[in-house]
C-alpha cells in the first residue's frame, strides 16, 4: 500500500536509546537511566487512592473538554502559581499535551503554514507539524540567550506560527518576564500565533517560570499532568485557548479524541491537590541537579548550559567527539549508562551535544554520575 509523504517523520532517537537499554538490561545489565524525561517516582498517593475509589464507577466517555471539575481545578492552579484569574471554560483537557499539540495546530495553522521553533527545542513539535502537513522551521538559537529564541532571530523569517518552552527541553533554561514578552509582543505584531510550551512549570530551582498567561489573552498555552505531577504514563495534559478559540478546539477534539482518559482525569483532579508530596518531590530534583552541577565537569562535561528548570542538563561535547550518537552509544555499553544524543533537539548541532536526565532517586543519579567519571577518564 502507499504511504504518505507527511507520515515519514524521523524516529525519537531517545526511544531507540530506550530501547537499546532495554535490550541490554534483558541480557543482564544493570543500566542507569539518565536518558529519559520522566519522573522515577509514581502518581501522588491521593492521586492512586481516588482512582481506587472510582474504579467501581462506569468511568466511560467524558465531555470532550473534560470533566468540569477538572477544568475549574486547572483554572485555580494559574491563581495559585500564577495570581492570575482564569476562566475554566478556556481549559482543555488532553491526552497529555502531545494531543494539545496536535490540538493547537489543527486549530491554528492551515497546510503549508510555516512554524517557528527554537533549536534546540523538543523534537515532536517538527514531527507532528509535518506530520498535519505544515512547515517546521528551525531557529538556531544562541547560547548568551539562554538557547532561547529572541525577536532578533526571527526578523525577516516568514512564520505563521512559534512554538516556545520555557523551561525548555532539553536545555532547562527559562525565558525571563521581559525575553517572554519582548517575543510574544514580536509575535502580536506580526500576527503571528504564539504557543507556549509550560509543561516544566513547577520544576524551578530558582525563581519560577513565567506564563505566556501573565502577559497576554492572545496565546495557546500547553501543559502537562506528566513531568511536575508525575503522571506520565497517564497520559493527561491541558491547554488554554483564548475564549473565541473554545468552540474550534471543541468540535476537533471531540472528532478527535472523543475525550481525555476519564481514569486519569479522576487521579488528576486528586493530583492538584498534593502540594507536599509534589514539591518533596521537586527538592530531589534539587539534590540531583546539585550533584550534576558538581560532578559532569569532572567527567570531562565541562560545556552545560545553566539549568533554570525542567530535570535536563545539555552538554556541549564537540571537544570529545563530533558524532553524538556514537559517543552516547559508547556511554551505555561501556559505562552502563543511558544518555541521549543531542540530534533529537538539533538536527544540526546536536551531533556535537548531550541531554543528561537528572528526574530519579539521587542514589541513581550519584552512581551514574560515578560511572561516568570512570568510563570518561579510562576512555
Ligand atoms: C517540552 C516537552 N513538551 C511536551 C512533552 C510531551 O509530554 P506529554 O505528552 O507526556 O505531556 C515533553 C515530553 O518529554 C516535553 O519535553
Amino acid at each position: 500500500m502507499q504511504r504518505s509523504r507527511r507520515g515519514q517523520v524521523d524516529p525519537f532517537i531517545v526511544m531507540d536509546v530506550m530501547e537499546e537499554a532495554r535490550a541490554l538490561e534483558a541480557a543482564g545489565r544493570h543500566i542507569i537511566h539518565m536518558e529519559v524525561g520522566q519522573p522515577g517516582t509514581p502518581a501522588p498517593l491521593a492521586a492512586r487512592a481516588a482512582v481506587a475509589a472510582a474504579l467501581e464507577q462506569p468511568l466511560g466517555y467524558t465531555v470532550a473538554l473534560g470533566l468540569p471539575e477538572l477544568r475549574r481545578g486547572i483554572a485555580a492552579l494559574y491563581s495559585r502559581w500564577y495570581g492570575v484569574d482564569l476562566n475554566p471554560d478556556r481549559v482543555i483537557v488532553t491526552s497529555g499535551s502531545s494531543s494539545a499539540f496536535l490540538l493547537a495546530f489543527s486549530a491554528l495553522f492551515d497546510a503549508g503554514d510555516r512554524v517557528g521553533l527554537g533549536e534546540p527545542g523538543y523534537p515532536s513539535y517538527r514531527q507532528i507539524l509535518r506530520a498535519l502537513s505544515l512547515t517546521p522551521v528551525g531557529i538556531p538559537t544562541r547560547e548568551e540567550n539562554r538557547l532561547q529564541p529572541v525577536p532578533a532571530d526571527l526578523e525577516g523569517v516568514d512564520l505563521k506560527g512559534l512554538i516556545v518552552a520555557s523551561p525548555g527541553n532539553p536545555s532547562g533554561t527559562m525565558l525571563s518576564r521581559e525575553a517572554l514578552r519582548a517575543l510574544m509582543d514580536h509575535a502580536a505584531g506580526r500576527r503571528i500565533s504564539f504557543v507556549s510550551d509550560e509543561i516544566y512549570h513547577g520544576l524551578h530551582y530558582g525563581d519560577r517560570a513565567v506564563s505566556a498567561l501573565e502577559i497576554s489573552d492572545e496565546a495557546y498555552v500547553i501543559n502537562s499532568f506528566s513531568k511536575y505531577f508525575s503522571m506520565t504514563g497517564w497520559r493527561l495534559g491541558w491547554m488554554v485557548v483564548p475564549e473565541d478559540h473554545i468552540r474550534t478546539c471543541e468540535r476537533l477534539a471531540q472528532n478527535m479524541f472523543i475525550c481525555p482518559p476519564h481514569v486519569s482525569q479522576v487521579a488528576a483532579l486528586a493530583a492538584l491537590d498534593c502540594v507536599d508530596e509534589l514539591e518533596a518531590n521537586r527538592a530531589v530534583y534539587a539534590e540531583n541537579r546539585r550533584l550534576m552541577l558538581e560532578a559532569l565537569p569532572k567527567a570531562g562535561f565541562h560545556r552545560i548550559a545553566p539549568p533554570d528548570g525542567a530535570f535536563y542538563i545539555y552538554a556541549d561535547v564537540s571537544d570529545l567527539t563530533s558524532d553524538s550518537l556514537q559517543l552516547a552509544r559508547d556511554i551505555l555499553h561501556g559505562a552502563g549508562v543511558a544518555v541521549t544524543p543531542g540530534l533529537d533537539f538539533d538536527p544540526v548541532r546536536g551531533r556535537t551535544t548531550l541531554r543528561f536526565s537528572y528526574a530519579r532517586a539521587t542514589s541513581d543519579i550519584a552512581e551514574g554520575l560515578e560511572r561516568l567519571r570512570q568510563f570518561m577518564t579510562g576512555r
